[in-house]
């Protein structure tokens, strides 16, 4: 059976931890032929060594997303390596660090170094690859190549609803709301543009620990947030943002899907 990208050529950021690399090993299995970049390039390579071992096409690259010049390297790389690009997942992100002892840190708590930092890798990170696979995308068109492309980006519920940290959901909004301009002013090029919105998922994100000891009670007190009561897997982000990638999604642009278990959709009332 063909996969849903089957063929594809896609560029995936944060790709060396959590989400990023749950996608990357997910649009392997579904054929596509994926660059795994990361600003951990150690951590890339042991992504792109996973999906090798399951049989897929992975190449690492150490990227910074903050930086334009590392993410149209990356893209060059992209098509270097496997002749142009068809999709690139912004997923790299990370979020103002806890008060030790404490946890979330408050507004008035939040150093302006390091909120220019989180900005800097959830807004521009995010700005900055969708520019090189514009152009990217543009440049294949001019060449005869096959026009359109597909973007996809992690925003998160925080984006969406007033959830945790208020500067961190301060730039996912910002994603979410690129995300929607961004569709609408390249509609006409075939380019499509979306989002996922993840709720809380237990990654090396925000300092928490996968591999704790305490995994399946952490994971059933994420449940308990939702209304489907399940904690969300990184699998079933990469699942979303698959899904958007694909063919399956040719008449979707413009959308922030939440992957929440319900929990942005409302609250059950009366009773
Ligand atoms: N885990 C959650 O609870 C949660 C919830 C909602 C949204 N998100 C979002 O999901 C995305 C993935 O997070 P995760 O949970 O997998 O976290 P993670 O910390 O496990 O992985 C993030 C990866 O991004 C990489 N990265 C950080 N800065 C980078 C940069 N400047 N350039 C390139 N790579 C960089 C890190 O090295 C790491 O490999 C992020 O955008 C995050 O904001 C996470």
């Amino acid at each position: 059976m063909e996969g849903l990208v089957q063929g594809k050529v896609a560029l995936i950021t944060g790709a060396g931890s959590g989400l990023g690399r749950a996608a990357v090993l997910l649009f392997c299995e579904h054929g596509a032929k994926v660059v795994a970049a990361d600003i951990d390039g150690d951590n890339a390579e042991e992504t792109a060594a996973l999906a090798k071992a399951a049989g897929g096409e992975a190449l690492a690259v150490t990227c910074n997303v903050a930086d334009p010049a590392s993410v149209d390297a990356a893209v060059a790389q992209a098509v270097e390596r496997f002749g142009r690009l068809d999709i690139i997942y912004n997923n790299a992100g990370i979020t103002i660090s806890p008060v030790p002892g404490k946890g979330l840190r408050s507004l008035v708590e939040c150093e302006p170094e390091e909120m220019k930092r989180v900005e800097d890798v959830n807004i521009n990170g995010v700005v900055y690859g969708c520019q090189a696979a514009i152009r990217q995308f543009e440049k294949q068109a001019g060449e005869g190549l096959g026009s359109g492309g597909a973007i996809v980006s992690t925003a998160s519920v925080a984006g969406l609803m007033g959830y945790g940290g208020v500067l961190y959901g301060a730039t996912k909004g910002a994603v979410v709301q690129l995300t929607r301009a961004l569709a609408i002013e390249v509609a006409d090029k075939g380019i499509r543009v979306n989002a996922v919105c993840p709720a809380g998922m237990l990654t090396h994100y925000a300092g928490m620990d996968p591999d704790s000891d305490n995994r399946e009670r952490i994971l059933q007190g994420m449940g308990k947030a939702h209304p489907l009561g399940k904690a969300i897997d990184p699998r079933d982000t990469a699942s979303a943002a698959l899904f958007l990638a694909s063919d399956l999604a040719g008449n979707i642009t413009g959308v922030n899907l939440p992957v929440d278990g319900g929990l942005s959709a409302g609250r059950k009332t009366g009773g």
